[in-house]
């Protein structure tokens, strides 16, 4: 006796495994971003007063100098705590570390939140980030001391 659907549930999950091999290497950012930082950034990277600092508007101009390139990849790897302003606003929560994420999920994030909330001041040679400069971080994460002078260097 054969369970009916049954070739079809076969069928099914072959196509998910061949999706899934299809887009290795090629992580979502938009929906990392929705899965991971929404909440505290706002789907629309806007921020929360009291929560998380806005990501949209702020961090294109950082990418023209090399502490923002560091900057960015730096404070997902290592997350930070402690007092930030931001737009005239002080925060002082936990960004968490998100060094459980690939290294083709971090790059994806990342260049989501620049492309969709940063766009318009981005460096006209701006390149996006790879999972080779996530990798690379994994056996340096950087100090808070070290984010901290690159975000004051690139402001
Ligand atoms: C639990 C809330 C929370 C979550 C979830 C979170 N963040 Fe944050 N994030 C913060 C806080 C709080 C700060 C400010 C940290 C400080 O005060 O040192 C911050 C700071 C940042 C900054 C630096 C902003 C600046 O102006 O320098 C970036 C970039 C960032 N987060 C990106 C992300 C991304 C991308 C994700 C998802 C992978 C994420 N965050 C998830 C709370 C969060």
């Amino acid at each position: 006796m054969s369970a009916p659907g049954q070739g079809a549930a076969h069928r099914f999950a072959l196509a998910l495994l061949v999706a899934a091999a299809a887009s290795a290497g090629a992580a979502d950012g938009k929906a990392v971003y929705d899965a991971h930082c929404a909440a505290c950034h706002q789907p629309d990277g806007a921020g929360a007063l009291g929560l998380a600092p806005p990501l949209a508007g702020t961090l294109g101009k950082r990418m023209s100098a090399g502490a923002g390139r560091q900057y960015l990849p730096g404070i997902l790897m290592s997350g930070l705590a402690g007092r930030m302003e931001s737009k005239g606003v002080v925060y002082t929560g936990v960004m968490p570390s998100w060094q459980q994420l690939s290294d083709d999920e971090l790059a994806a994030v990342a260049n989501h939140v620049l492309a969709a909330f940063n766009g318009a001041s981005l460096p006209a040679d701006h390149q996006p980030f790879t999972a080779a400069t996530f990798s690379a971080l994994r056996d340096s994460k950087p100090t808070a001391k070290a984010l901290r002078a690159w975000r004051a260097e690139s402001d």
